[in-house]
């Protein structure tokens, strides 16, 4: 049977009311065959044996409810007007203008309101007028470990996996859901309403599943929080004539393996002995129920039942969604032969790299195909990763199986769930599916579709109000309701441009999603060709840096996009602009050669940008050692080889592995350099950056290194083993003291260029006492140097605490990642940015005069490596922008992810030598864009992509 998620169709009406009918003759069947006394307990027996029978799902009636039982007595009704409401209905598709009534914790009614029904409130009504804006339903996590993994993370404050056992279904993720996780409120500031709190996945079965609402309760209790809950948890819902759903996590593949010493083998042994002790325990149940049936009372014993197995009974019996995180091809095919070996349906495969490779493995699946629960970019980290493509959603789509984006949060912070959907959308998965990703289809696949996931008569009063709309970059909640409460209090509101209430056209990307499977995942990442002469035609925007000192301008802008008469077109002979202006009288530039002719198709040509932020160019596979670099040793610890003397200086650019996918992504996506440390994980270190080229094969190609070594780079932080005041003193000792007699020369030699102001001193550090020590300790450096010091922080995520110390001090910060997230104890002050306030980090610093650049990434100290990050700058350089209520222009945003960076890091070198970026169909921040060419004045020539 194929579990039941709604109750919308009339055949299955039908269904119930056969199976209801069936159900009240059961006893009268029984009592004709009966021949024996009843044992004393026989009503209770009766009982149990008809409960397991009861159907899962909410009761056809639900909809009559007269009031939520999430319903906060004393909650205001509220009249939402004037909205364009995307509810849902119609494949996602159907969008109404009109109004919204909420009341009684639910959606009373949508569209146009009758008046009488207004009416009737007379005063009693919260009007709160839309002006048009985009309402969704609340958005709906499928994954995450919020309360289970609470943010910030504390030593003890772990709850997410077991380490007892490898198949442990009797653990329940509930136990561990603390209420006081910094999350809650953060995520819900995104739109997030709903999320399904699994247990991690160390185990092949890590135990029972919670869907939580996020809003604080009276009660400030996990248990008020829990949606509909199972009757194993609330006894009130025993009496019910249909069982609630209950929720578990699997997991396949590389974790489990890793955390029992084992193999797949043996994590699939672990599934089948399981499923077979639950079989086992389900056919004596169902024996000794059929022996009741016919009043077989001889012997009968007790009812079989075992607290350790019970939930994988009930997964035989079709009443948990199974959550399995699977995902590469070899672990799906394998799950999906547990289903058909033990016959249970699979709610939904989550991470699911590969499953858009194998769309008819999915098909095979027992009870029909299950929903691929994705991130939209966060890959590469494993091999279980490797062959992920952003174009799975679309491709998924098209072979008719379903998507939900998730989270896995914190993994990713689902405040930016919503995100992930846009990205989605920006790779080719529609509009409405994109949308129902977070909504509709998550809920759905939870089992709460009867009640949250759309804007619905009837459905729970959880939604959002946009900004913007939902597929447009950046878009911010004004307003969250949950069971009908509004969450945010007055809510900061950034001024957004018109166009942002339109979903951002998207070219077509069948040839990248076709070249996706072609390649089992691994398409070529190269340039297709590459010339020397080039005429880009149609050209809207032209942006360079600045010639005298940092910064971006704009040269060259078209009044607007539609006229043909005000684009023009711009020359490059061997990778170097020589001319913007009409095509008629362009050719004279290029009288020797034929050039390549690209049509921008009001594109523009930009500065091309530069990632720092994680070991990008150091790895290619983060977990996977020999793929990588490996990581330096701690000059804190005694563990560096007399070799090395005490302690010898690492250059990043002696590690350098070119070529990887991320650099290479990077690259494709108008980040063609990248500024990297040595790789130190949570160590303390010191080490020289460099600055490599991410397009170049090897480091002899020209051009491929920029600059061979940039700043020195140390981190301070309370994650590692020495401590902070330790990590302090080996700083303080190397900036003020004579180093004469200090034997490490290599570091010697380094800091004395800090010293003198030649290199900066590039400092990862997110807690403002650590960095208001190293505002002092520059202080101190400078007086006895006798000259300033060049001094950058990193991370940042408490910076603005010290927005006017750190302008005062000229000290520059690098803000990764531009949204900070309380992971840690050190980073957990930070400024949310809007809706919760108005300021972010960025416009703070950026207010008081602090040189900023941006990262999307979060560096090795509170974050997992964002290699495969680097390729999104462009996009979160334009959310930097749009968070910024118009403080940020497009040129400041492009600035921070280039020049800023470079001044920030060490960089130097000729603004004529810098690479530029031509992006196809819009702007470089532009989501609708591409990128087409990279033109390279160091190597003279143009990549055509
Ligand atoms: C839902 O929409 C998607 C994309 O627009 C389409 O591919 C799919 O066939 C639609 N499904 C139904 C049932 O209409
Ligand atoms: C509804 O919103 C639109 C868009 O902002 C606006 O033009 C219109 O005047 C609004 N109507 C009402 C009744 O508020
Ligand atoms: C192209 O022709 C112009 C005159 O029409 C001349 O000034 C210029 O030097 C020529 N350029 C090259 C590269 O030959
Ligand atoms: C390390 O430093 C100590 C103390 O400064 C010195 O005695 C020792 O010889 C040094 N070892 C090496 C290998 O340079």
């Amino acid at each position: 049977m194929r579990p039941l998620g709604t109750f919308s169709g009339g055949h299955r009406g039908h269904f119930f009311v056969i199976f209801l009918a069936l159900l009240l003759s059961w006893p009268i069947l029984k009592l004709r065959t009966s021949s024996r006394s009843r044992p004393a307990n026989y009503a209770t027996i009766v009982d149990k044996c008809r409960s397991l029978r009861l159907p899962v799902g909410p009761p056809p009636t639900f909809h009559d409810r007269p009031q939520s039982d999430r319903f906060v007595a004393g909650t205001y009704p509220t009249l939402i007007q004037n909205a364009t409401i995307w509810t849902g209905e119609h494949n996602g598709t159907q969008v109404l203008l009109g109004d919204i009534l909420l009341d009684k914790g639910m959606i009373l009614d949508v569209g146009e309101i009758r008046p009488d029904i207004l009416q009737r409130y007379g005063n009693e009504l919260e009007v709160l007028n839309a002006q048009g804006r985009w309402v969704s339903p609340g958005i709906v996590d499928l994954h995450s470990h919020m309360g289970d993994d609470p943010s910030p993370a504390l030593s003890g404050s772990s709850d997410g996996n077991s380490l007892n056992g490898i198949a442990q279904p009797w653990l329940r993720s509930i136990d561990g859901i603390n209420t006081h996780d910094d999350s809650y409120l953060l995520s819900v500031s995104g739109g997030l309403t709903t999320a399904l709190i699994l247990p991690g996945s160390a185990n092949a079965i890590g135990g029972q599943a919670y869907v939580v609402k996020l809003r604080k309760t009276a009660e400030r209790s996990t248990s008020a929080m829990i949606l509909e809950p199972p009757h194993q948890i609330d006894s009130s819902s025993s009496s019910e004539a249909f069982v609630r759903w209950r929720h578990i996590k699997h997991a396949c593949g590389e974790n489990p393996s890793r955390v029992y010493g084992g193999t797949r083998m043996d994590t699939f042994w672990a599934f089948r002995q399981s499923y077979d002790k639950a079989a086992q325990l389900k056919k004596q149940q169902d024996d000794f129920c059929l022996k009741v049936e016919n009043g077989q009372f001889d012997d009968l014993g007790e009812f079989p039942d075992d607290l350790q197995w019970e939930a994988l009974v009930d997964v035989l019996r079709g009443r948990v969604k199974v959550n399995t995180h699977c995902y590469e091809a070899v672990d799906l095919d394998a799950f999906v032969r547990l289903t058909n070996e033990f016959k249970f349906p699979v709610a939904a495969f989550h991470h699911a790299h590969e499953t858009y490779l194998v769309p008819e493995v999915l098909k095979r699946t027992y009870g029909g195909p299950p929903v691929s629960a994705l991130f939209s970019g966060f890959s590469r980290y494993k091999r279980e990763s490797y062959r992920f493509s952003e174009y799975a959603g679309k491709i998924l789509t098209e072979n008719g199986l379903k998507v939900a984006m998730k989270s896995d949060h914190p993994a990713i912070n689902s405040r930016y769930l919503l995100y992930e959907a846009q990205q989605a959308y920006y790779h080719g998965m529609p509009e409405n599916v994109a949308i129902a990703s977070v909504t509709c289809t998550p809920a759905e696949a939870m089992g709460m579709g009867h009640r949250i996931g759309y804007v619905k008569k009837g459905w729970d009063a959880d939604l959002v109000i946009w900004d913007s709309h939902p597929m447009a970059l950046g878009t911010t909640p004004i307003q969250v309701f949950i069971d009908g409460i509004a969450q945010l209090e007055s809510p900061a509101v950034a001024e957004k441009p018109e166009k942002l209430q339109h979903a951002p056209k998207i070219p077509n990307l069948d040839e990248e999603a076709r070249e996706a499977l072609k390649y089992d995942g691994l398409p070529p990442l190269l340039p297709r060709a590459s010339s020397d002469h080039v005429i880009f035609k149609n050209v809207k925007d032209v942006f360079v840096r600045s010639s005298s000192g940092p910064g971006v301008k704009k040269v060259f802008s078209a009044p607007q996009l539609d006229s043909e008469n005000g684009l023009r077109t711009v020359v490059v002979r061997n990778g170097i602009p020589v001319y913007i202006g009409l095509y008629e009288t362009c050719h004279t530039f290029l009288n020797d050669s034929e050039p390549t002719i690209v049509d921008l198709k009001g594109g523009s040509i930009s500065p091309a940008l530069v990632f720092y932020g994680s070991p990008l160019g150091l790895q290619h596979i983060s977990m996977e050692s020999s793929t990588t670099d490996g990581l330096v040793s701690d000059p804190l610890r005694s563990d560096a080889p007399s070799i090395l003397g005490n302690g010898t200086l690492v250059r990043a650019v002696d590690g350098l592995l070119y070529g990887s996918r991320d650099a290479l992504m990077a690259y494709r996506a108008g980040v063609t350099t990248s500024i990297t440390a040595p790789e130190h994980g949570s160590l303390f270190f010191f080490g020289l950056g460099t600055c490599f080229s991410t397009g170049a094969m090897h480091k002899l190609e020209p051009g491929a290194l920029p600059q061979a070594v940039t700043a020195l780079h140390t981190v301070v932080t309370s994650n590692t083993v020495a401590s902070v005041s330790t990590q302090i003193a080996a700083l303080r000792r190397l900036l003020l003291h004579e180093l004469d007699n200090f034997d490490n020369s290599a570091l010697r030699d380094a800091v004395e260029e800090v010293t003198a102001g030649r290199i900066p001193l590039v400092v990862e550090v997110g807690s403002a006492d650590a960095i208001a020590t190293l505002i002092s300790l520059k202080k101190e450096t400078e007086s006895i140097h006798g000259n300033p010091i060049r001094l950058t922080i990193a991370g940042a995520a408490e910076s603005h605490l010290l927005a006017r110390e750190l302008a005062e001090a000229n000290v520059g910060v690098v803000v990764g990642p531009i949204h900070p997230f309380p992971d840690t104890w050190e980073t957990r002050r930070i400024l949310p940015g809007p809706p919760l306030t108005k300021d972010t980090t960025i416009t703070k610093l950026v207010d008081h005069g602090v040189t900023v650049g941006i990262s999307t990434a979060g560096f090795s100290i509170n974050a997992p490596p964002g290699n495969w990050n680097a390729q999104n700058l462009r996009l979160y350089a334009a959310w930097a922008s749009l968070d910024s209520d118009g403080k940020i222009s497009e040129e400041q945003a492009i600035a921070m992810a280039s020049t800023n960076l470079e001044i920030l890091l060490g960089v130097s070198g000729r603004a004529e030598d810098a690479d530029l970026v031509a992006t196809e169909g819009g702007g470089l921040l532009d989501p609708s864009s591409r990128v087409v060419s990279i033109l390279s004045p160091r190597s003279r020539k143009v990549d055509l992509l």
